[in-house]
């Protein structure tokens, strides 16, 4: 099958992050400092994406604003014509750090959140960060920037969704993802901890629906559904390979974010490689594009070019193989997993990351 370019590349410039956040989707082994991409290897990087196709470009991390290369990672990025995301806890944005970013062509941040209130934001994040996250809001808006807030839900904060509906107003912000635990990484280990029950879920939908009316034209809210408790897999990545990569702080070219725990793919390193090389002819990227390595039920199922047989990450990690479909589907002959992990538990500590 012949790929199309991409059109997005999300680049995990350091897994170095102020934050212990228990639904961390990073892997385990996180890479350490001294394996990270160098300033000139990342500009390389995004020489060669640019040259490959790539629009979008998303410095994200761990937290991006740990590499005092980032201006100058921005401005080459800016430079080379691409539209620069940033993705940031926004701990260590100043007024000054954010003004300049953006002379420097950075054009839309994404902040996390992690609660409605600072008490229970800072016990999630693991540090004394909430606080923070309100001035750096202000410093985005104040460099006339578009403010996503981005709040992954879990069993202690869905509660809180119509508070922070409210806070995501109160800060500003021009879009709000709403986006349930997906257990990949670290998450995963804290599966039991996180899962949300069957009536939060039920609960949240009405609230959101009601801010979707009352805030249309202000805020876009999006919403991620929890699909664990969904009989359809999502639409992960809009297919293997399809339309973005991602680049990992020590050069590794992953054809998702999770991608990393399919321990039975080898991915290549963009510093042995060609980044078009990878993109077009690695084993790793043409593993599961198009529809033939699809086993049944998928591979005769009339939504397999809808939802091209759900994650490959998520299959491999419940299934041990990532050609299975994704189990969180109603027909999968292992939708018991998912079925298993969603039923009620009582509450269990998390365990933080770091
Ligand atoms: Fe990797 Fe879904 S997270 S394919």
């Amino acid at each position: 099958m012949t790929a199309s370019p991409p059109f997005g590349m999300l680049a995990e410039l350091t897994h170095r992050c102020p934050l212990h956040c228990p639904y961390c989707s990073n892997p385990l082994e996180l890479v350490r400092r001294d394996r990270e991409l160098t300033t000139d290897q990342w500009r390389s990087v995004l020489t060669q994406a640019r040259a490959l196709g790539v629009l979008q470009v998303h410095l994200s991390g761990g937290e991006p604003l740990a590499r005092r290369d980032l201006p100058e990672l921005v401005g080459h990025a800016h430079g080379l014509g691409c539209y620069v995301n940033l993705v940031t806890s926004g701990l260590g944005l100043t007024h000054e750090r954010m003004a300049d970013l953006a002379r420097r062509g950075v054009e839309h941040v994404q902040l996390s959140v992690q609660a409605a209130d600072e008490e229970r934001a800072d016990i999630i994040a693991g540090a004394r960060a909430a606080k923070h996250k309100k001035a750096a809001a202000a410093a985005i808006r104040e460099a006339g920037l578009p403010l996503t807030v981005n709040v992954v839900l879990h069993r202690r904060n869905h509660d809180q969704v119509g508070a922070i509906i409210d806070l995501a107003e109160e800060l500003g912000a021009d879009r709000l993802e709403l986006a349930n635990t997906q257990f990949y990484g670290w998450a995963l280990r804290n599966r039991a901890a996180l899962m949300p029950t069957r009536a939060q879920l039920d609960a949240a939908e009405p609230v959101v629906r009601a801010a979707r009316r009352r805030l249309a034209g202000r805020v876009e809210v999006v919403y991620v559904l929890a699909d664990y408790q969904d009989r359809l897999p999502k639409p992960c990545m809009h297919g293997w390979g399809a339309r973005q990569l991602t680049v990992a702080p020590d050069g590794t070219v992953l054809p998702c974010p999770s991608a990393h725990v399919i321990t039975s793919l080898e991915f290549d390193n963009v510093t042995e490689r060609p980044l078009a090389e990878i993109w077009y002819e690695s084993s790793s990227f043409n593993a599961y594009r198009g529809e033939e390595w699809m086993r049944e039920p998928c591979r005769s199922c009339d939504r397999r070019g809808v939802d091209f047989g759900g994650c490959r990450c998520q299959a491999f990690l419940l299934t041990g193989a990532a050609e299975n479909t994704d189990p969180v589907c109603a027909l999968s002959p292992h939708h018991g997993v998912v079925e298993q992990a969603v039923a009620p538990a009582v509450d269990v500590p998390f365990v933080m990351r770091g």
